[in-house]
């Protein structure tokens, strides 16, 4: 028996989302347009001239933030949502409108909406418009509510919303884009869900049970190995991390193997699921943050569970190496010498720089399949998060051309990565005079010692490294998500995994 909490708790039922050109009016309680100033485009959507009406008497201008909800015929309620000056409308400027969309139709008690925006977004297309707006306010009624008891059957009516599509698709693509909104929308979800729970429910054990669940409604193959498993495969990294603490390690590996594949993709994810720190032990002062300190894993487990929705021919392995990280009696500790499971060894300097130690085995174990790409998610770094704070994850990658894909696929679908170097120079600084390695490199270039300590057990020449520090989570409500767990990882990695499928 686990000393984890023994019921499982679920969130709330999503918001679900379809895209029509015709919504039944008489069903909707609410509409929703997104306008930028001056917009003339209104009179192209339908019932465009009832809502130019209501403008024209309205006083709206469109301007950034500006929000009026007007009474209405059919819906009842219309509320215009500024974007500001079409020159500098930006996926950045939409995804604030679409959150507070969320907010407003949970505030009014709207149980059906319809959301209309009358143009694509600078630099994509009307699909990729359509895709990233439906999807974004898929996720704007989200807050994870699954602990909270009280009111609990008034709390969360669940909201049906109709996304009007970008003009210049036909009927087909719009059923295809509905299909990849719901996919990705509800591996977003799964990440959410899993990065929120707290780590008494998600534990190791708990992890993958999850990963299970996710991997047997895809038609996913679980393998799920425990200690012994793991002591027999060496994962020395794995085990000294785990020793710490009173809960079982895991090590998850997924497969999802459709037909005619011609692309193998490996995806690897950091799983501690509490980080203390270890006997190198974090302040007190938001320790509780750690709790995401799984959302790496939890992107490879989303992400899969998207592609298998979507079919994606392309043969994917998901990687995840589990573990708390605590301090005990038997933990490890500043100075021991681990050998990794490739056979390297490691001096400890930092109990805290655990997640390279799970993730040294994970890459190692993942390059022996010899996929065509190794990609790897992890809250890796607080120093990730003082060079780049919560707008970009860190990218480290060996392979330039798999570096400007994913760098692509990220602006459009709204997901920033910034490349950081993982150049030998740096190589000095986890340089140990007692093994082959240290585990830290210290405070300057902390990002960069981490992705060059992980580069040590890679062996693939198309390798990435997404490090999700600031990016996984919100540490408070932002103008555009409610606090807590993103689900950063799942959107652009199934827009790079979709983009292997069709080359
Ligand atoms: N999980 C943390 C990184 C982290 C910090 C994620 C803040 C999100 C927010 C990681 O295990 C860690 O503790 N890294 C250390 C490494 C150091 C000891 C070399 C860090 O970044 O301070
Ligand atoms: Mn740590
Ligand atoms: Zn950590």
């Amino acid at each position: 028996m686990s000393l984890a909490n023994c019921s499982v708790w679920h969130n709330s039922v999503p918001m679900e989302v379809s895209l029509t050109r015709e919504p039944k009016w008489s069903r909707i309680d609410h509409l929703f347009v997104l306008l930028t100033e001056n917009d003339k485009r209104v009179r192209d959507l339908p019932l465009g001239k009832p809502i130019q009406k209501a403008i024209d008497g309205s006083g709206f201008t469109g301007r950034a933030d500006e929000a009026i909800t007007l009474l209405f015929d059919e819906p009842r309620k219309l509320t215009l949502i500024g974007l500001g000056k079409p020159n500098k409308l930006s996926i950045r400027t939409v995804r604030n409108a679409l959150y507070s969309i969320g907010k407003t139709a949970k505030k009014l008690r709207d149980r059906s909406i319809a959301m209309a925006l009358p143009y694509t977004l600078p630099g994509l297309d009307s699909a990729d418009t359509t895709r990233l707006v439906a999807e974004q306010l898929s996720q704007a009624d989200y807050k994870y509510d699954a602990y909270i008891t009280v009111k609990k059957d008034e709390k969360r009516p669940s909201i049906d919303a109709a996304v009007i599509p970008v003009d210049g698709l036909d009927a087909g693509r719009v059923r295809e884009v509905e299909r990849e909104v719901r996919a990705i929308s509800d591996g977003v979800r799964t990440v959410r869900d899993l990065g929120n729970a707290p780590s008494n429910d998600i534990t190791p054990a708990r992890l993958a049970e999850r990963a299970e669940e996710v991997a047997k409604a895809g038609g996913i193959k679980a393998t799920v190995y425990g200690r012994k498993d793991i002591e027999r495969m060496k994962m020395g990294g794995l085990l000294a991390v785990n020793r710490g603490s009173a809960e079982e390690p895991r090590f998850i590996v997924l497969e999802y193997t459709p037909r005619r594949a011609k692309k193998h993709v490996a995806l690897v994810g950091k799983g501690i699921t509490f980080d203390s720190g270890g006997i190198s032990i974090k302040p007190a002062e938001k320790m509780e943050e750690m709790k995401f300190d799984m959302c790496g894993a939890a992107a490879v487990i989303g992400t899969m569970e998207a592609a298998a929705k979507l079919a994606l021919p392309v043969r994917i392995t998901g990687v995840i190496p589990s573990t708390e990280n605590l301090p005990s009696g038997s933990a490890y500790k500043p100075g021991d010498i681990i050998t990794m499971m490739s056979g390297k060894t490691v001096e400890i300097v930092n109990t805290d720089a655990e997640g390279r130690m799970i993730l040294g085995d994970a890459l190692h174990y993942a390059s022996q399949l010899k996929p065509d790409h190794l990609l790897d998610f992890a809250t890796l770094t607080g120093a990730c998060v003082v060079a780049l704070a919560n707008e970009a994850a860190g990218l480290f990658s060996n392979d330039d051309e798999l570096a400007r894909k994913l760098i692509e696929c990220g602006e459009r679908v709204g997901e920033r990565l910034w490349r950081l170097p993982e150049w030998d120079e740096y190589k000095d600084l986890i340089r140990s005079e007692w093994a082959d390695m240290k585990n830290s490199g210290g405070r300057w270039g902390g990002a960069v010692t981490a992705a060059l300590f992980l580069k040590e057990f890679v062996d693939c020449p198309s390798w990435a490294h997404l490090d999700i520090a600031g990016t996984a989570y919100a540490e408070h409500e932002t103008p555009r998500e409610s606090r807590g767990a993103t689900g950063a990882g799942v959107r652009v990695t199934v827009a790079f995994l979709q983009s292997l499928s069709r080359s």
